[in-house]
């Protein structure tokens, strides 16, 4: 396992900066995971880690050793890409061993070291088979043993799960998370989807246009969001976000008003996720269900209060319907205020 420290990172396409003065430190043996909307700069950040970018600044560490402009194959990394990326005349065998054939390695630790990512990865009874004759999970399995064999101190990837569906990512998501476990290296896993980031990071780094926004382990991610920004990008259904001004001691939106101590007229906006909405008799605020939507285990309720469309998930099945009053308010303890920037007050 490995560190990667990156220091100043600048990466520039055509005259457009896609990644802007980026610090990050990568601990050794940990799950961090690169977090953002499309386009925000992800795979440009690790593929400059693969060594698939060039660099216009700053400074690359893996392993203690400086990297920046080192070639792909000298880094000590391995990297799964989106794309399977697999060689379609060669058996999962040669698939695997292939990385370990153009480095020279001698023919018995090619042997033992394809047996061994092979069965952590379930792929010995697919050996013999070529990419055609796997499903979608099967080929994504051969492209992480691809990297794996290489037994690189850093795993690179980059959105490995996106071509599979839902039910064949959350069991691939559970191997990887047990892999990582079991192989103790460095893993930096790119995503855009935030359940997969809150289940498999040990550290999440939110990034939004080739910036940093937030680093921290899930928890602290989901419940202390540097901005509005991160707090709606993390948590599904999105936080219920109220936009509104201080009057008198009270903070007003809609037929919303809640005491805070700010100056008469401050905008603020009130984040409050949607398990913080809280539904019942005694409740303060009034509304109207607009649309329930039941999960099974869970469901939700979307509120309309003078308005402002709120999101409240409840456990079990749906007891109110469809266009029924209802009365509501938040957990005190669990709202987030933010200024008119979409900074978060440390003291609301
Ligand atoms: N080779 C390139 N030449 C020019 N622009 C590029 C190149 N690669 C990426 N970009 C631009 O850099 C920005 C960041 O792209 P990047 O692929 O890193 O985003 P991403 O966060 O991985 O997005 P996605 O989730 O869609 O994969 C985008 O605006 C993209 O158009
Ligand atoms: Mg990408």
């Amino acid at each position: 396992m490995s560190r990667v420290h990156i220091q100043g990172l600048n990466i520039t396409f055509g005259g457009h900066e896609v990644i802007r003065h980026l610090d990050l430190d990568i601990h050794a043996g940990e799950f961090l995971v690169l977090l953002g909307p499309s386009g925000c700069g992800k795979s440009t950040l690790l593929h400059s880690i693969a060594g698939l970018n060039p660099v216009s600044g700053g400074r690359i560490d893996i392993g203690g050793r400086d990297m920046t402009h080192a070639e792909p194959s000298a880094r000590g990394v391995g990297m799964v890409f989106q794309s399977y990326a697999l060689y379609p005349h060669m058996s999962v065998r040669d698939n695997l061993a292939f990385p370990l054939k153009m480095a020279g390695a001698p023919k018995a630790e090619i042997a033992a070291r394809v047996a061994r990512a092979a069965g952590m990865l379930q792929l010995e009874p697919l050996l013999d088979r070529r990419p055609a004759q796997l499903s979608g999970g099967q080929r994504q399995r051969v492209a992480i043993g691809r990297a794996v064999v290489r037994e690189a101190g850093v795993l690179l990837l980059d959105e490995p799960l996106s071509n599979l569906d839902a039910k064949l990512r959350a069991e691939l998501r559970r191997e990887l998370k047990l892999l990582h476990a079991r192989l103790g290296n460095t893993m930096v896993y790119v995503t855009h989807d935030q359940v997969e980031a809150m289940t498999l990071a040990t550290r999440i780094v939110v990034m939004h246009q080739g910036e940093i926004q937030q680093i921290g382990t899930p928890a602290e991610v989901y419940e202390q969001p540097r901005n509005l920004r991160v707090a709606s990008f993390v948590g599904s259904p999105t936080i219920n976000r109220l936009a509104g001004r201080v009057q008198d001691g009270r903070f007003h939106c809609g037929g919303i008003g809640l005491p805070h101590a700010a100056a008469d007229g401050t905008a603020l906006t009130l984040g409050v996720r949607p398990e913080h909405v809280l539904i019942g008799d005694g409740q303060p605020f009034e509304g109207r269900i607009q649309l329930v939507e039941p999960l099974g285990n869970q469901h939700l309720l979307w509120i309309e209060a003078g308005g402002t469309l709120l999101c409240a998930v409840l456990p079990g099945q749906p007891q109110l319907a469809l266009h029924d009053g209802v009365r509501f308010g938040f957990d005190a303890a669990r709202q987030l205020w933010f200024d008119e920037a979409g900074d978060r007050l440390a003291h609301p």
